[in-house]
């Protein structure tokens, strides 16, 4: 049996795992991830998190062929990170760092892409020859599994549909461009959308849900609101979902996928999300009666799916 190191940077926590070659995590293990810190500092971090693990397996460096890394950014073929926009890392050649601190061989993919393959292997996505996985984060993750692969693009980067323009002229992106699907989806800007909601509504129910101070609203409270039956947090998620909706479908549209995999922590509202959701896609989808897009379905291997898929990278690349 081959044994193999996942690690998938989250905008939230770094996490760790050892898989076996059957696809089955042994041990995991989280630490805050601090993105706002140096990456010399969260590369000290993964390596001191890959040797804790090992020690919770009760296994040395020397039992595993090889570590895989799912990177929140793009990356290329040799191992650069060419751009990670939510840690602030360009040019970071981490294969490199992370093959001469620990003496094994280490593949890089999008966190979203490795998302993507964990799936695909292991979780919700199985026997799917094609599928769309979307991760619902700090950013917004796209991966393309096309016969059982990821389809990482000519170059190999891995494809970034967060970036797409959704809105001419719109919010502002991390990545310096306006108006990013990722700048009306993600987490992040789920969060951004409640409070300004909230800064119009001082009568909403998210204010007692956050004690008053607008800087404990998560992704959470709008949706908790929501069932509390308050029209402003009910408008917000209407929103929301919308977006991602409207966002899918043209993805859908344009890559026609078996199936939609959801993931990240937004998706733990199940069929509050999910029903609509779905309803949402296939508005915004063409001609959705003759051609009805696929099913959105959440993943089922949870943060477990970037670690797993990390893992078999090195399995996925020696696949004919
Ligand atoms: C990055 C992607 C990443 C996604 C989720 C985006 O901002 O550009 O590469 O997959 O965030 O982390």
């Amino acid at each position: 049996m081959r044994y193999f190191i996942g690690i998938d940077i989250g905008g939230t926590n770094i996490a760790v795992g050892v898989v076996d070659e059957e696809k089955n995590m042994l041990k995991k293990l989280s630490v805050p991830t601090g993105a706002d810190r140096k990456a010399d500092a969260l590369i000290d971090d993964m390596v001191a998190s890959v040797r804790a693990v090992l020690e919770l397996a009760g296994m040395t460096l020397a039992d595993i062929s090889s570590i895989g890394i799912g990177v929140p950014g793009a990356v290329t073929q040799d191992g650069n990170v060419i751009q990670a926009v939510n840690l602030g890392w360009k040019n970071l050649p981490l294969q490199e760092i992370m093959s001469s601190r620990l003496g094994l061989p280490v593949y890089l993919g999008n966190d979203a892409d490795c998302a993507a393959l964990g799936e695909v292997v292991a979780g919700s996505g199985a026997n799917c020859n094609s599928a769309l996985m979307i991760t619902l984060g700090t950013g917004i993750g796209g991966g393309f599994i096309v016969n059982g692969k990821i389809f990482s693009g000519c170059t190999g980067q891995g494809t970034e549909p967060g970036h797409f323009t959704f809105c001419y002229g719109g919010e502002l992106c991390g990545c310096g461009k306006r108006g990013c699907f990722e700048a009306y989806t993600s987490a992040t800007a789920l969060i951004r959308q409640t409070r300004r909601a909230m800064e119009k509504n001082p009568d909403s129910k998210m204010w007692a849900l956050v004690d008053g101070d607008i800087d404990k609203v998560n992704g959470k409270v709008p949706f908790d609101a929501a069932k509390l039956d308050d029209g402003t947090a009910r408008a917000v998620v209407a929103q929301y979902i919308d977006y991602l909706a409207m966002g899918i479908a043209g993805i859908v549209d344009t890559f026609r996928p078996e199936l939609v995999i959801m993931g990240g922590g937004i998706c733990n509202q199940g069929d509050y999300l999910m029903i609509p959701l779905n309803e949402g896609i296939r508005k915004y989808s063409f001609a959705a009666d003759e051609f009805p897009p696929p099913p959105a379905v959440r993943a089922t291997l949870g943060n477990d799916a970037g670690i797993i898929g990390a893992a078999a990278l090195q399995m996925s690349m020696e696949k004919k």
